[in-house]
């Protein structure tokens, strides 16, 4: 049975490029027994973690899936107003899932950045289980309250770091929007990897990135607060899925009072194996 721990360990070690023998020829133990570590079959001796922990530049509460108490984020103050700050309209991936995917069977769909739950609670309307998380604690309460007057509608939420959190099942269908930006870019390749390998054979990647482009200007209020992708770059990360929808858009925003424009990459993949 996997472990938080084992996750951890596998994902932090591909991260950084190190394989089995490397980490355990510096802790002087067989590679059997790192492998072992991952899977769940067994726990290292409590005195090594240190040099774990310093092997893989990470801290030994990290390894042990401990998490830091998250602070404020922007997003709460914004999420705060009894108004929904991204609306209540779902975001039109909802629909590509609905079509390709529909609820005619149980299907578990995990919304990373839910904000305040607009799109897990519309799908778990419409019949999917859906579980949200996001970084933001008020966003999350939005989301809880949200779910709460449709009582018939299977949504949970909880808070967490997409950067930090291990999903613990496998699920039907990874939906994230105007959240990627949020990954850093040495770190994205590695954690949409970790999300990816959660999703069942057959089931779908539903994702849209912000990305710039030379002859769009930046927006004027700086709101992609994250870091930009590269065109393209997500498909690049999903070449052996199947693409049902890869597409490049560019819109109009007011947002900040200033019209200007934003260039979006748009991607809903199946995986196949
Ligand atoms: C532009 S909003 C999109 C919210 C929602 N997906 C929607 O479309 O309504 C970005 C969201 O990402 C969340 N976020 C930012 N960094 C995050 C992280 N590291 N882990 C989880 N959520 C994060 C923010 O709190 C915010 O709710």
């Amino acid at each position: 049975m996997k472990t938080q721990f084992g996750n951890i360990l596998l994902r932090r070690r591909k991260e950084l490029g190190f394989t089995q023998e490397y980490i355990a020829k510096a802790l002087h133990l067989s590679a059997q027994a790192i492998s072992k570590w991952e899977r769940g079959k067994t726990m290292p001796d409590i005195l090594l973690l240190p040099a774990l922990a310093d092997l893989l530049q990470t801290s030994t509460d990290e390894l042990l899936g401990h998490h830091r108490q998250y602070g404020k984020t922007v997003y709460d103050d914004r999420y705060k107003a009894d108004e929904f700050y991204w609306g209540l309209e779902p975001n039109e991936m909802c629909y590509d899932i609905l079509r390709l995917k529909p609820p005619s069977q149980r299907r578990l769909v995990l919304d990373m950045g839910c904000g305040e739950g607009k799109d897990a609670v519309f799908l778990a309307r419409c019949g999917y289980d859906a579980v949200g998380f996001d970084l933001a604690a008020e966003g999350i309460a939005k989301a809880k309250w949200l779910a709460s007057q449709h009582p018939t509608a299977a949504a949970e939420f909880f808070r967490a770091d997409m950067l930090e959190y291990v999903p613990q099942q496998e699920y039907d269908i990874l939906f994230a929007s105007g959240v990627l930006h949020y990954l850093p870019p040495e770190r994205r390749g590695a954690i949409l990897q970790e999300y990816q390998r959660c999703i069942r054979p057959g089931g779908l990647c539903a994702l849209n990135v912000f990305v710039q482009k030379p002859f769009i200007p930046p927006p004027p209020d700086e709101e992609i607060d994250g870091g930009y992708w590269r065109s393209g770059e997500l498909f690049s990360l999903f070449a052996d899925w199947k693409f049902h929808r890869c597409e490049e858009i560019i819109f109009d925003c007011v947002s900040g009072g200033t019209l200007h424009q934003h260039v979006m990459d748009i991607l809903i993949a199946e995986k196949i194996v």
